[in-house]
């Protein structure tokens, strides 16, 4: 087969995996599709990326990645129409993001021309993968680690840059029902918050277990120093619907640049509803929950697109969200999902044709 754009080798699964799909009921993450692709950063400088049947990979246990947690990774998506071509959304910003994560993880860069040619070369073998519909797409997990053995505490010399894919259908299927942090923290001024490092979703997975005891699916995380300011969900960013205007936290070092999140600034701005990029104080939320103004929170990201929360915690007081006519989560998911399985214009010109 014939690589896009530059020189990939390319070895072709046997058999597919795809007959044990259920693809109407899936589980986020738990199959994948019948490639990936692997390059190595060994003696300063990336490798050939090679495109591979999916399976195990051999790494020492030394390898730094288990002990520092040298580890950066992305998610992005790709959708079919209803022509059968296949659709990116954004992809660029992903690929500017992970870049900067590794850079602030110590990874070096991974080149542009791999990155977009491994991804088309991916998308055409496991076409199949990617299936049409409202909600079906195919979930691409790009990832950088740190392999170099030996477990001195310092930046590895070799990496590698993996892409994995895995057929994916919305990632929370209902409302959620969250809960403030008042104790633990997700991130700080001048750590790695802003990144996608491994390490911020795994330092979540406790704090989040001892919410799901409590009922609560996600963590609404406020800033580490006087958690009185609203940043991040769990794994998404979060907007606010008080009367008609909405309500997000600016991004910093401390929060995600999430490209749902910007996408959805430029489509609530293009319909003409107001948006206050700003700190978002819980004093500002509950006393908005308490005389009804709050309409709407909902959390945004590419695994779960829009989800709605369907009410939160703050100091053992639960706030349920009223139930609002056409609500903002479901209009710009519509939208979204419009321009991302080419239904609608697309004026921002964000598909990208694989
Ligand atoms: C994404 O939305 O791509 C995420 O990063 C969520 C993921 C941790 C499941």
């Amino acid at each position: 087969m014939k690589p896009e754009n530059t020189s990939l080798e390319i070895t072709k699964a046997t058999s597919s995996t795809i007959g044990k799909v259920d693809f109407d009921n899936l589980t986020f993450g738990k199959y994948y599709a019948d490639h990936m692709m692997i390059c190595d950063f060994i003696d300063g400088k990336w490798e050939t990326p090679k495109i591979l049947p999916y399976g195990p990979m051999q790494m020492e246990p030394s390898a730094k990645v288990f002990h520092y947690g040298q580890a950066v990774f992305e998610g992005m998506k790709a959708f079919k129409d209803k022509d059968g071509k296949v659709w990116l959304f954004r992809p660029e910003e992903n690929f500017k993001r992970i870049n900067k994560s590794s850079k602030r993880m110590a990874i070096p860069e991974f080149p542009e021309e791999y990155f977009f040619s491994a991804l088309k070369t991916l998308l055409k073998l496991d076409k199949e993968w990617i299936k049409s519909g409202d909600g079906n797409s195919l979930y691409i997990r790009p990832f950088a680690i740190a392999t170099e053995a030996g477990v001195s505490a310092s930046p590895s010399n070799r990496y590698r840059f993996v892409i994995i894919c895995c057929p994916a259908k919305a990632y929370y299927s209902s409302p959620v029902k969250v809960t403030i942090a008042q104790e633990y923290s997700r991130s700080a001024d001048g750590g790695v918050g802003f990144a996608k490092a491994a390490g911020n979703y795994g330092a979540q997975f406790y704090p989040t277990n001892l919410a799901k005891d409590k009922g609560y699916q996600q963590i609404i995380w406020t800033d580490a120093n006087t958690h009185e300011y609203l940043e991040e969900a769990g794994t998404m960013n979060i907007f606010f619907r008080i009367g008609d205007k909405l309500v997000t936290a600016p991004t910093n070092d401390r929060i995600l640049d999430g490209v749902t999140r910007k996408s959805i600034i430029a489509l609530a701005e293009r319909e003409n509803i107001e948006v206050e990029v700003r700190r978002v104080t819980v004093k500002e939320i509950v006393e908005a929950a308490e005389n009804g103004s709050l309409k709407e929170i909902f959390g945004t990201g590419t695994a779960a697109t829009v989800a709605q929360v369907s009410g939160f915690e703050f100091q053992d007081n639960y706030h349920e969200l009223p139930e609002v006519e056409n609500p903002y989560s479901m209009k710009f998911k519509k939208m979204l999902q419009d321009i991302q399985y080419n239904r609608a214009e697309d004026p921002f010109g964000w598909r990208y044709a694989v």
